[in-house]
């Protein structure tokens, strides 16, 4: 094939479903080029030549290149937050949308969470771009290896075994719709303000800037206030779009809508919020890291630091993490929310001996700190709450 074919194609995605390439998935493009030309029976010259214009084609070609990675539970830090400090303050109806659901792992999670939880009358959406991926997500049926991630007690309740497969529960099922929805371009579904909550997670990582910056302005427009919108892990909204603002759930964070109100007291760990981001480019795959702080002959301010630590963990970059939460740790030795961070950084990027010493040092600030200071820092969790966790992670506790 023909770098002026492969560009083409290229070009045609990019200007349909929003996907950037390089150089990585240029292999995978033309091999995805090559098997849709021979599942419509055309060289690979008339099958590009005809993407404009057939969207039979176009499908074809979007069911093999788009990515369907995707697992129950993927970062359970997310779906514990959800439960945990979102759904406990919605009112009923609740619907959450999976924007780009590849086989629906993620919509069932969804659902499973909803279902143990205090929501009544709830829904899910699954949308995603490649009818393939909602076909396999209709279906509801996963392999042995596809359930990892699913507890038994959760297997028992949720899924009904055939043959060697295990198939989501028609009541479960029920509630889940599956849509085809091209997240550049579509119209968002149903009204304004009806999804409050939205997972969008490693989608947007495949798009290119300017569509990803589109669709997250019209997704801020579109969501209720109060809405949460979830991300991947890998991906971050720092100098990608001023329409969200970063916030912390327990374990996880999540982006609300930049008006947004405070979220409830016993969600709001948190003690600093994130530095306004700017506009610029969207991350590729591999994130860069966020910008460090600019060296100044001043002493640097903790809460920015804190904030910039809490920045960079979202996006995934441990090490400038890391570096910030030790910076603030150092500032202030007898702060002990500077080493909770530390720890937390440090076990999440696997160095659980270092992650130790940090809540040692945490729990010590603790004996020295002033109480209220911490308390007011913390932002509604309790100073008691604080000291259980840390006792919790040395091993003190149960
Ligand atoms: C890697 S999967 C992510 C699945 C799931 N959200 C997760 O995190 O586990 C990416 C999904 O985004 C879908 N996708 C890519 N471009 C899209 C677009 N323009 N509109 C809607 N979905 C899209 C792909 O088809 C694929 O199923």
């Amino acid at each position: 094939m023909t770098d002026r074919i492969l560009a083409s194609a290229a070009r045609v995605l990019g200007r349909r479903v929003g996907l950037r390439l390089d150089p990585a998935t240029q292999h995978r493009l033309a091999r995805s080029v090559r098997e849709a030309a021979d599942a419509c029976r055309r060289d690979v010259g008339e099958f590009v030549e005809s993407l404009e214009h057939d969207p039979h084609a176009l499908q074809e070609l979007l069911d093999r290149v788009t990515v369907q990675e995707t697992s129950f539970f993927r970062d359970p830090g997310q779906f514990e937050a959800l439960a945990t400090h979102v759904l406990p303050t919605l009112r009923g109806p609740v619907m959450a949308w999976s924007a780009g659901c590849a086989n629906g792992q993620e919509a069932y999670t969804l659902a499973m969470v909803l279902a143990e939880s205090p929501v009544a009358d709830w829904r899910v959406l699954a949308t995603d771009v490649s009818r393939r991926a909602l076909e396999r997500t209709r279906a509801a049926r996963y392999r042995d290896k596809e359930l990892r991630g699913v507890d038994a007690a959760r297997r028992e309740r949720f899924f009904v075994r055939d043959g060697d497969d295990w198939v989501v529960s028609t009541a479960l099922c029920d509630r889940v719709a599956t849509s085809r929805l091209n997240l550049v371009g579509d119209a968002l579904p149903g009204e304004p303000g009806s999804s409050h909550i939205v997972f969008c997670r490693n989608v947007l990582i495949y798009f290119r800037s300017p569509d990803a910056v589109d669709f997250l302005e019209r997704l801020a427009r579109w969501m209720p206030p109060a809405g949460y919108l979830f991300l991947g892990y890998s991906e971050s909204l720092w100098q990608v779009t001023g329409a969200f603002k970063l916030v912390r759930l327990g374990n996880a964070f999540v982006y609300r809508p930049a008006g947004a109100p405070a979220p409830p007291a016993a969600a709001r760990p948190a003690p600093a919020p994130a530095p306004p981001p700017a506009r610029g480019s969207m991350p590729g795959p591999t994130p860069p890291p966020p910008r460090r702080p600019t060296t100044t002959t001043s002493l640097p301010d903790p809460a920015e630091l804190m904030a910039l630590g809490e920045t960079a963990m979202a996006a995934g970059d441990y090490e400038a993490a890391v570096t910030a939460f030790r910076k603030v740790a150092y500032l202030e030795p007898d702060h002990p929310v500077a080493h909770l961070h530390l720890g937390l950084t440090l076990e999440a990027a696997g160095h659980p001996v270092a992650a130790r010493r940090a809540y040692a040092a945490a729990r010590g600030a603790v004996d020295r700190c002033d109480t209220a200071a911490v308390e007011a820092a913390l932002e509604g969790y309790r100073f008691d709450e604080l000291v259980a966790l840390l006792d919790t992670k040395l091993g003190a506790r149960g």
